[in-house]
């Protein structure tokens, strides 16, 4: 059998075309995505009923082709399975019951308890993992422990991580240890979608651009680097995309410190700076501005050709530097997709 394109890359192999996949590939820009939501309910109800979440994962897979799927949940599980209150307002996005005290923190479950809430996710990637076309890698994921320790102690979405950096700078043992408690459990969460079929996994801080200087090392590589060992030493061979969104300058050298296979970069980015002083530690994924999705056009044809040209010389993923956003447009999507695979990017 020949290998898949995107664990190709993930090895290291400098490919003709870039896989290609799409973060948010399912989602509310879909009408058939829209339409499985309304017959699930609600979102939560849709995470967690494995016949619809594999089918929503499965929708861009048919759709378009995607060289990956990724598993449809949400990062937000992890915090109620380990015992938060956590429910979504319609056009807001999410809230759930804080953490900012001890009395808090020692309500929440231990790590292993985790399962008993997460065990339709996992039952969600072996339905997915038998319906693949044998093409199509399976990715799984989770939050990186600072990102989802933001939503914890804010209870929400926040601009600037504001409670979790108070938090961190007043009660810096508490912030820790929650800290500690996310780390342990996404462990656990990955091994378990990788026990279940996923190929590859992906771990997101979406937040990680809020964390400066010895923060920054501390609290998004460090948690990073001791999942990585953690899923290396249990499940050698599988794959880790990391995705510290907003790095910065500290993109550089992150797939050194971490361990991570893959790093996935946000739009802000600059690709031949990156194909400089990060795709040569490996492969690198994204990059590409969500806005195009929705305007379209010679714009889009002609920022996807960069990304390609940039990182044409080494290990690449094509995708976006963020979610697709609801507003998006399924025919940019298709744009993207042809654009990339012609190949001939000058
Ligand atoms: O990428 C995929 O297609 C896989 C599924 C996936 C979802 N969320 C589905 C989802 C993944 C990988 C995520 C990750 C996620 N969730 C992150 C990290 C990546 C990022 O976007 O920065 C974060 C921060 C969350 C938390 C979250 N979930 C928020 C803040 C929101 C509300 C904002 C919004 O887009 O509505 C969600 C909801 C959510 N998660 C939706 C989807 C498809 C939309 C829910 C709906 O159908 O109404």
């Amino acid at each position: 059998m020949t290998r898949k394109l995107l664990l190709r890359a993930l090895a290291g192999e400098t490919l003709p075309i870039p896989p290609i996949w799409m973060m948010r590939q399912a989602g509310r820009y879909l009408p058939e995505y829209r339409a499985t939501r309304e017959k699930a309910g609600d979102f939560l109800s849709l995470c967690y009923t494995p016949e619809l979440a594999a089918e929503v994962t499965l929708q861009p897979i048919r759709r378009f082709g995607f060289d990956a799927a990724i598993l449809f949940a949400d990062i937000l599980l992890v915090p109620q399975a380990l015992g938060a209150d956590l429910w979504f307002v319609t056009g807001e996005g999410p809230r759930l019951s804080t953490v900012t005290t001890s009395s808090d923190f020692d309500r929440l479950k231990p790590v292993d308890a985790i399962h008993e809430t997460l065990a339709p996710v996992y039952e969600t990637v072996r339905i997915l993992s038998r319906a693949l076309p044998s093409e199509t890698t399976l990715i799984g994921f989770a939050g990186a422990p600072w990102t989802v320790a933001t939503y914890m102690i804010a209870g929400r979405g926040t601009p600037d991580q504001g409670p979790a950096h108070t938090l961190k700078d007043e009660d810096r043992p508490l912030f820790e240890a929650l800290l500690d408690r996310i780390t342990e459990a996404t462990v656990l969460y990955l091994s378990a979608q990788i026990e279940a079929g996923a190929e590859v996994v992906k771990l997101f801080d979406s937040w990680a651009g809020s964390l400066k200087g010895r923060d920054f090392d501390a609290y998004c590589v460090a948690p990073a680097a001791r999942i990585v060992a953690a899923l290396k030493d249990r499940h050698p061979g599988i794959p880790v995309i990391a995705f510290p969104r907003e790095a910065g300058p500290r993109y550089e050298g992150f797939a050194k410190e971490t361990g991570a296979d893959c790093v996935a970069l946000d739009n802000s980015v600059d690709a031949r700076w990156a194909a400089k002083h990060v795709q040569t530690d490996g492969c690198v994924q994204g990059n590409l501005a969500p806005g195009h999705m929705v305007t379209g056009g010679k714009p889009l044809i002609e920022a996807t050709r960069a990304i390609c040209r940039a990182f044409a010389g080494g290990p690449h993923i094509f995708n976006l530097g963020h979610g697709i956003t609801p507003d998006a447009d399924a025919d940019n999507v298709r744009l993207m997709i042809d654009t990339v695979r012609a190949g001939n990017w000058t």
